[in-house]
């Protein structure tokens, strides 16, 4: 099967983001400068060492955040570090991750035998049964159709921690999970969130998306309470010079304190690039949509070679 293999990024340091530890954008929108504003506690990445494996849930309530695009290029990221990485795509719609990174099934494989995120709810296959290459080296993805919304109403489909279970029960050597979430709040989303571990939070820079995000707040503090989550970045979608940007950045660092809080500049390249089924990074390697992405995958996790 010839796959494409993500290379790292060559970026000149000045054309890197800065970091600040300030928590606010003060100056005027037509002299922002992207800059990814750091916790207090900011405690740099370390690298994922031989056995270890680090979940990440790609969360947020709102339609067209910006999830699946980042879900998919911080797996191109960390698989161009040399990180084997797999990604659940847990939303059931068509326009959802499986239609852009599509799976590359085995040869021979027949229609009926091919196993989804929805055979693994019921108990019908383990996860490493539901995972298959994608056109990207190193990246794995766990597919779902749409026939996996039955998973909101059917009383078969239970247990909240159902997907912590088979992550844990999984045996495939994958450094990193990536579980991308479905818009809505219901059975899907508690699953996913049960899982625990870092939650990454995309929102478009939109007034629309400010106002929903309240709402996520609550959500995601219900989800501290009841399982182990920690927000360890917000990531602002789209990120342009304005006023709106600004402000949603501002209220993300202010609401999460302890997470990243990184901008990710609009293009149009990312825009086009789940037409032609690539991801950013392949169809456009050297837009800014690209680099921030790479960046903000690095200020999670360091790549491998630092370890020594
Ligand atoms: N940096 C960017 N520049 C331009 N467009 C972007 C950028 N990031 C995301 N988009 C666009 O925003 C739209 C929504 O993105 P995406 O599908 O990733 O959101 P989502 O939260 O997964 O949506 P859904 O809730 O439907 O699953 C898409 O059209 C995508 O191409
Ligand atoms: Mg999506």
């Amino acid at each position: 099967m010839g796959q494409v293999t993500l290379e790292p990024l060559i970026v000149p340091d000045r054309l890197r983001m800065e970091t600040t530890v300030e928590r606010a954008w003060t100056e005027p929108a037509n002299r922002l400068r992207p800059r990814i504003l750091l916790p207090a506690a900011f405690a740099a990445p370390t690298p994922i060492l031989p056995g270890e494996h680090r979940v990440f849930m790609v969360f947020n309530r709102k339609g067209g955040a910006g999830k699946t695009t980042t879900a998919l290029e911080l797996a191109c990221a960390w698989a161009a570090m040399g990180y084997s990485v797999r990604i659940l795509d847990c939303d059931p719609q068509d326009a959802g991750l499986s239609g852009w990174l599509e799976p590359v099934y085995p040869k021979g494989l027949a229609e009926e035998n091919r196993k989804s995120l929805l055979h693994v709810l019921y108990g019908k296959a383990g996860l490493d049964d539901a995972t298959y290459y994608t056109r990207y080296r190193n990246i794995y993805l766990v597919p779902s159709f749409e026939d996996c919304a039955v998973a909101e109403y059917d009383p078969r489909i239970t247990g909240e921690r159902i997907l912590r279970s088979a992550i844990k029960h999984s045996e495939a050597p994958v450094d990193i999970t990536i579980v991308d979430c479905p818009p809505k709040v219901g059975k899907l989303s508690t699953f996913t969130l049960a899982i625990g571990g870092k939650v990454i939070v995309p929102s478009q820079v939109s007034a629309l998306d400010a106002k929903s995000n309240k709402s996520l707040r609550e959500v995601i503090s219900k989800a501290q309470d009841d399982y182990d989550v920690e927000v360890a970045a917000a990531v602002l979608t789209a990120w342009d010079l304005t006023n709106i940007a600004k402000d949603v950045g501002n209220e993300m660092a202010e609401h999460y304190p302890n997470a990243l809080v990184c901008p990710v500049r609009a293009t149009v390249q990312a825009r086009t690039a789940p037409s032609v089924n690539k991801s950013i990074r392949e169809y456009a390697r050297r837009s800014t949509t690209t680099r921030d992405f790479d960046q903000v995958g690095r200020m999670l996790i360091a790549p491998r070679e630092e370890a020594a």
